[in-house]
């Protein structure tokens, strides 16, 4: 059996449909969520999925070790950010070499780094006029969004596209691809 852990702060679209993916795997199982916002959606949509689920704040992540301590007893074949925002601290980057990946809402290594993330990666994706946006699934590191590439997904983009119509479209590409490279990490691993 293998088991994945992942880390959410915001709706939680993307771990509800990861969960949805896996529902019916015997082999791999989602062991819980952890987010570092108390009120965020996506702990209501884990107590909707009967998901495990837990809050943490700043200091058990940075100061007292106890999200470590409670991963390392966990042992996850995958560490999961989807739609996490805080910098992973490096002894447990160092606890989990290449099983903590990320997904970014664009073209890895355009429109990365801090503060880029949701609507205002899609905005300055607009105000640049680019042609094209995606994702990009990647390893995680100690400098956001900059950990080694493992999948990017491509998506056409018109004047017409508006923040949201962008947000969309890169939305039904994290949908379609990240369980499913998920899954073939957890395959390979
Ligand atoms: C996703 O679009 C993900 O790519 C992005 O947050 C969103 C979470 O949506 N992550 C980042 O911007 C990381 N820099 P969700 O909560 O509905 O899954």
């Amino acid at each position: 059996m293998k088991n994945i852990v992942l880390f959410a702060s915001g709706s939680g679209s993307n771990v509800e449909n990861i969960v949805r993916y896996f529902k019916s795997n015997p082999n791999i199982t989602i062991t819980a969520v952890l987010s570092n916002k108390r009120d965020a959606k996506v702990l209501e949509r884990c107590n909707n999925l009967n998901i495990s689920a837990l809050y943490f704040n700043k200091s058990s992540f940075y100061e007292k070790d106890l999200v470590r301590k409670i991963l390392k007893a966990l042992n996850p074949n995958l560490i999961v950010l989807a739609g996490f925002l805080w910098k992973m601290p490096h002894d447990l980057i160092q606890d989990f070499p290449d099983k903590i990946i990320n997904i970014h809402p664009a073209l890895l290594p355009k429109y990365g780094g801090k503060g880029m993330y949701g609507n205002h990666v899609h905005q300055a994706v607009k105000e640049n006029k680019e042609v094209e946006t995606g994702i990009t699934i990647h390893f995680v590191n100690e400098n956001y969004d900059e950990g080694g590439i493992i999948y990017q997904a491509k998506t056409n983009i018109s004047p017409e596209d508006t923040v949201q119509s962008i947000a969309k479209k890169v939305q039904a590409l994290e949908y379609e691809h990240f369980p499913r490279i998920i899954e073939k990490l957890l395959i390979k691993g």
